[in-house]
């Protein structure tokens, strides 16, 4: 299992460009917090950018989502670890967030259209002129990103974070793959 593996992977099963820059975004996040924790980079990359591989097979029904995902990514070869946190980030389920790795991927998952959206409100629409406390501004806005979650991005709580680190540390990722994300 590696990057590039994964890669394959969903290009061959995603077409929406905007969902496989989502996923990237979620990659550079978790690689910045395993970077924070000391955890294993790789591991965490994968577990983001392989986290929503399932949403166009499953189609919108939530009742698979994460699932299919979870095993796609252990058919790739992933970790259990990977596979769980996977599962998990579907609250649907049921499967309650264990890990560290979990639990950042639970509240990574929705700060990442958060912040894209922030940058896209920018005159420039890059993520360059986006500052943390704008993003932490519209955080309170709840009719702004109405999709990213809030409660979710506040369980950062839980892996020990600070909303305003979490949304800097979010932020910074996100600008250094700025180009790859058309932002
Ligand atoms: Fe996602």
């Amino acid at each position: 299992m590696n990057r590039e593996k994964a890669l394959d992977s969903i290009k061959a099963n995603v077409e929406n460009k905007n969902l496989v820059k989502h996923m990237l975004a979620t990659e550079a996040i978790m690689q910045a917090l395993a970077r924070h924790f000391g955890e294993d980079e790789e591991e965490w990359g994968l577990t983001g950018i392989l986290h929503d591989i399932d949403v166009e097979l499953t189609g919108g029904d939530m009742n698979s989502h994460g699932k299919l995902g979870a095993d796609m990514a252990s058919d790739l070869g992933a970790s259990e670890n990977t596979a769980h946190a996977i599962l998990c980030h579907n609250e649907r389920h049921g499967v309650a967030c264990e890990t560290k790795l979990d639990k950042a991927l639970f509240c990574v998952d929705p700060l990442t259209g958060l912040i894209t959206a922030a940058a896209l409100v920018r005159p420039d629409k890059k993520l360059g002129s986006v500052e943390v406390r704008s993003v932490r501004k519209r955080f309170k806005e709840k009719s702004f990103a109405a999709g990213a979650n809030r409660e979710h991005i506040a369980r950062c709580s839980e892996i020990e974070f600070e909303l305003d680190e979490f949304i800097e540390l979010g932020l910074a990722a996100l600008q250094g793959i700025a180009a790859d994300l058309g932002l």
